[in-house]
């Protein structure tokens, strides 16, 4: 295969970056999928949204997971979250079957999900004191918000700050309750273009200083190829491994580097296997000649 498409010959061209993947699987593992299904009833019969899942995220590890529109991915991040039961297989955190919600997994949706009746700290605060912490919880809050800079901000309400400072209020949020995993279902997906790529940055600025293993859902392929150790590419219908991706680019990331013959392998990679078919698609729409003769533009 072409290398430029294929970023794993970059990984045997490079000692560096294959000492680099095997170092990271001799980590512990933190979440373990092991053939999970799920299959949803419908009117028109049974939907298999996810079929014989298994992976392994390890500790500390930033792992993507990509893939068309329907093909599972929130249903893959609801289970994990343990807010939808899998109908066969079982997820492991740390060794221990998920059997529902708990603080050991940080969530952070697309949507805006703050209570919108409560300050940022109130906000940031509402877990840690769910869970009993009494006169602690508000130090503690602080520090999460002081983190995400937001501290002049701490007695805002939701609807008084933009779409990105409300998800470093959810990011917050999700870390205060110390969780071991942080689940991210497309946590930037309605944001502008230009603040979408300050919190790529900024996101992994935290994940480079906590002690925190992240799984997070895109269906941009720049944003996973900047973000992630490996990419996990799922099938559409049902959703299934289609190819687990090891990003050859070094960290730490930057910008510039969207230009880095890795970075395009990359991506490249990712496309054959979501869109194998899609240039020659392009190739077949008959387009009608709408324009007189003469105004040729190539
Ligand atoms: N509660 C549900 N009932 C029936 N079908 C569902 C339900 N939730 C998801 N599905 C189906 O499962 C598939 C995967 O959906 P989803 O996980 O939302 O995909 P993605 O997040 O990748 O876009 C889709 O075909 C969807 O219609
Ligand atoms: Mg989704």
């Amino acid at each position: 295969m072409n290398a430029l498409v294929d970023p794993l010959s970059y990984r045997e061209q490079s000692p560096d970056v294959r000492a680099r993947f095997q170092a990271l699987k001799e980590r512990p593992v933190v979440l373990s999928v092991e053939n999970l299904y799920k299959t949803f009833p419908t009117p028109g019969g049974p939907v298999t949204a996810l079929k014989d899942l298994s992976f392994q995220v390890f500790r500390r590890e930033f792992m993507c997971v990509i893939g068309p529109s329907g093909c599972g991915k929130s249903t893959l991040i609801r289970i994990l979250a343990g807010l939808e039961d899998a109908s066969d297989g079982q997820v492991l955190l740390d060794g221990k079957p998920v059997s529902g919600p708990g603080p050991d997994r940080g969530m952070v949706f697309q949507s805006y999900t703050l209570f919108p009746w409560l300050t940022v700290k109130q906000n940031v605060m509402f877990g840690p004191r769910m869970a009993g912490q009494g006169a602690a919880a508000e130090p503690e809050a602080r520090q999460w918000i002081d983190l995400v800079g937001l501290s002049r901000f701490e007695n805002s309400y939701p609807h008084q700050l933009s779409g990105g400072m409300k998800q470093r209020v959810a990011i917050a949020r999700a870390l205060a309750n110390r969780p071991r995993i942080l689940l991210m279902d497309e946590p930037f997906g309605a944001l502008d273009a230009q603040t979408r790529s300050q919190m790529q940055s900024y996101l992994l600025q935290i994940w480079k200083n906590l002690d925190i293993t992240i799984l997070f859902i895109t269906h941009d392929l720049d944003e996973a190829a900047f973000l992630a150790d490996r990419i996990l590419v799922l099938k559409a219908n049902p959703g299934e491994v289609n190819e687990i991706i090891e990003v050859p680019v070094p960290r730490p990331r930057t910008p510039a580097q969207f230009v880095s013959p890795e970075f395009i392998a990359t991506k490249y990679r990712i496309d054959h296997l979501i869109h194998p078919e899609a240039a020659h698609e392009m190739d077949s729409i008959p387009f009608p000649r709408m324009t007189v003769a003469g105004d040729d533009v190539e």
